[in-house]
């Protein structure tokens, strides 16, 4: 094996991220697509995926990749569900394979779960794996910071029809930002808006007397978000076991 290219496997593979990390990966010489998980009799269950160097990884599913992820340094990405992200756990703490998990929504219970664990894998979970999110939520702290408590805070969101969770997990990462700031920002100022196929907008607005300030992100393509976890892939892939976030993978600050 390459020794050069950090080995990925990618959980929830038949998913509209999932399948966009999965192209990505096949092309970069940087990356080795060692794994495609989907369900157990899904439709894609023994197709194969050709990647850069000709190797070729094989749809499986989670019960069979686990020879898989022997390979050393070998990430698994999660795309998923909430009880994805739990199976995924199961694997990497069965194989020492790190995760990255980029799956929103997760239940208290694994997060919790997660926590617990991360002292045995390294593991980095994010509900937005772009740089420009990562940028826009400093400045959004930073802003927050700035003006004090004479301005109204708050957050709209668009996503397409099909977004399960409500609002999205990086408008609730966005509103931690500005209360961690010092913003007033009352859980009702959190719009959400469901409909076509928005990637993802996200717009931070402060109104004070006279004027507001908006901070706008807008994610025109999927590739953005799976671009972002083959990175964090690339960075987690020789850490040692711990909790880290995509700051860590970005060294901005917290
Ligand atoms: N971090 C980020 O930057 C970012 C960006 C975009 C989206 N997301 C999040 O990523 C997640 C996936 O989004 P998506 O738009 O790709 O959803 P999607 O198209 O519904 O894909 C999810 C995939 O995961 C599979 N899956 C779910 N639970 C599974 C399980 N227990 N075992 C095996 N496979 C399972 C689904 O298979 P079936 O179809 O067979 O159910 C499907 O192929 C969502 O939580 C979304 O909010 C995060």
């Amino acid at each position: 094996m390459d020794g050069s290219s950090t080995p990925i496997i990618v959980f929830g593979a038949s998913g509209r991220m999932g399948s966009r990390v999965c192209a990505l990966a096949s092309e970069d010489r940087a990356y080795r697509l060692i794994g495609a998980i989907v369900r157990a009799r899904s439709a894609r269950e023994g197709q194969t995926v050709r990647d850069a160097r000709d190797g070729a990884a094989v749809f499986t599913n989670p019960l069979k990749s686990r020879g898989l992820l022997a390979a050393r340094g070998a990430v698994i990405i999660d795309f998923s569900s909430d009880s994805g992200a739990g199976e995924s756990l199961a694997l990497a703490l069965d194989t020492g394979a790190a995760l990255v998990i980029g799956t929103t929504a997760l239940s208290s219970a694994t997060i919790d779960r997660l926590r617990a664990e991360s002292d045995k894998i390294a593991l980095l979970i994010t509900p937005n794996t772009s740089i420009g999110v990562a940028a826009a939520s400093d400045a959004v702290r930073s802003l927050a910071r700035t003006l004090g408590n004479g301005y109204d805070c708050s957050i709209v969101e668009s996503h397409h029809n099909q977004k399960k969770d409500s609002p999205s997990g990086t408008a609730l990462r966005l509103a931690s930002a500005a209360r961690e700031g010092g913003a007033r920002l009352p859980d009702d100022q959190i719009v959400a808006i469901r409909g076509g196929d928005v990637v993802g907008e996200h717009t931070v607005r402060f109104a004070g007397a006279g004027e507001y300030i908006e901070i706008t992100h807008r994610a025109t393509s999927r590739d953005l978000f799976a671009r972002g976890a083959l990175r964090a892939a690339a960075w987690i892939s020789d850490r040692q076991p711990g909790w880290y976030t995509m700051h860590d993978v970005l060294r901005i600050g917290a």
